[in-house]
């Protein structure tokens, strides 16, 4: 399927990375790279309380590597629920300090949500202004665990209206219909 995504065959222009699948070998330095990126405690923040003992969404978890092989960036996804209606939990998402602003955190988003296939929509915890520029947009009336600010939790629709009528508490994947 390699030719279904173009980016993965070349990477953006300008960014020099190749998009994969991440894989088992891969989840440590991954896990390295969020520590960077993250203030110390990201585990604490109440998006983590439901990924807890759900897996990730293997096929949409990305690394971006540079032609030595170093890792630039990597994005996860979790399934979760609001109500009954299945979500895609994007997030988290990082970008080496030294590969910030070339384009790779794009990348990873859009050839990600470009791969969700069978998912309806999406949501994250995040900075707006940011993530407007991928389509996502305020959620009105989901409800991130506490403490969340509301408006950093935003949504996009992977099909037409497919947020229309959705709404509640986000739960864990287990906990959910
Ligand atoms: C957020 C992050 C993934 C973006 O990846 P990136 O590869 O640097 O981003 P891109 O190159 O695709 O986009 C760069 C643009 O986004 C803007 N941008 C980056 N982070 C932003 C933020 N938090 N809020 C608003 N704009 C932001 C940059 O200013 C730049 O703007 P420009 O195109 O107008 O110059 C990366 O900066 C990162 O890893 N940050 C630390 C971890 C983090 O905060 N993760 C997201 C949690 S919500």
């Amino acid at each position: 399927m390699l030719g279904a995504f173009p980016a993965e065959r070349d990477g953006r222009e300008g960014t020099g990375v190749r998009i994969a699948k991440e894989t088992e070998e891969d989840w440590w330095e991954v896990e390295a790279l969020f520590d960077l990126a993250f203030a110390p405690g990201r585990e604490a923040l109440s998006s983590y309380r439901l990924r807890d003992g759900v897996p990730p969404v293997a096929d949409l978890c990305l690394t971006a590597r540079d032609d030595m092989g170093i890792l630039a960036g990597a994005i996860r996804y979790w399934p979760v629920r609001v109500g009954t209606a299945p979500v895609l939990l994007l997030g988290p998402i990082a970008v080496h300090p030294t590969r910030q602003g070339e384009g790779v955190g794009a990348l990873l988003i859009e050839n990600s949500l470009a791969r969700a296939q069978g998912w309806d929509r999406a949501m994250l915890v995040g900075d707006a202004p940011y993530y407007g520029r991928f389509g996502f947009d305020r959620l009105v009336g989901v409800t991130m665990p506490p403490p969340t600010n509301p408006a950093r939790v935003l949504g996009r629709a992977l099909k037409p209206g497919a947020w229309d009528g959705v709404s509640g508490d986000v739960l864990r994947w287990h906990d959910g219909g």
